[in-house]
C-alpha cells in the first residue's frame, strides 16, 4: 500500500464517490463517505453511508456501492474510490474489506480526500488473509 499525494484513480470514479459523498445520511456521526467503483466492462457503481436510529442498522458507502453492484448481476469490479473530508481519509473498515474481498481480492482501493491525501493499494492488501468459504 502506498500514501502519495496523487492517484491514478479513474476520475470518473473520483467525481461519482465525491457525488456520492454529498448524499451520504449520516445525522447522528456527521460522518459523510461516498464509494464508487467499476466493473471490468466500465458500469459505474456508487453508494453512501446510510445511517439509521436504531445505529446498528448504517450502512457504510463502500457496502452501499458493492450491493448496487451485486444486485444489477454484476460479480466483479475492477476499482473502487472511498472520497472523504477527514484526515487521513477514510480507510474501508473492517466490515468493508471483507465485503470486498468476496467480489474482488484484485481490485484496486484509492481512499482520497479533500486535501488531495492518498492510501491506496489492492483488497488483498487492506485484508490480508480474507475469509473464502472453501470446503
Ligand atoms: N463509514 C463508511 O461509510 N465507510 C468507511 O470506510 C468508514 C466508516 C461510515 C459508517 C458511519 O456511517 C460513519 O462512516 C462513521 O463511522
Amino acid at each position: 500500500m502506498s500514501d502519495a499525494a496523487r492517484t491514478a484513480a479513474d476520475p470518473r470514479l473520483l467525481a461519482a464517490a465525491k457525488a456520492a459523498f454529498a448524499n451520504a445520511y449520516a445525522p447522528y456521526s456527521h460522518f459523510h463517505v461516498g464509494a464508487a467503483l467499476h466493473t471490468p466492462d466500465g458500469t459505474l457503481f456508487s453508494g453512501a453511508n446510510v445511517e439509521n436510529a436504531s445505529y446498528g442498522l448504517g450502512r457504510c458507502a463502500e457496502q452501499s456501492a458493492i450491493q448496487g453492484m451485486a444486485s444489477s448481476g454484476a460479480r466483479e469490479f475492477s476499482s473502487i474510490v472511498v472520497y472523504s473530508e477527514s484526515s487521513p481519509p477514510a480507510s474501508p473498515c473492517g466490515a468493508c474489506r471483507q465485503v470486498l474481498f468476496e467480489f474482488s481480492p484484485e481490485a484496486q482501493v484509492t481512499c482520497v480526500n479533500h486535501l488531495g491525501e492518498v492510501i491506496e493499494g489492492q483488497v488483498k492488501d487492506f485484508l490480508p488473509h480474507g475469509f473464502r468459504l472453501e470446503r
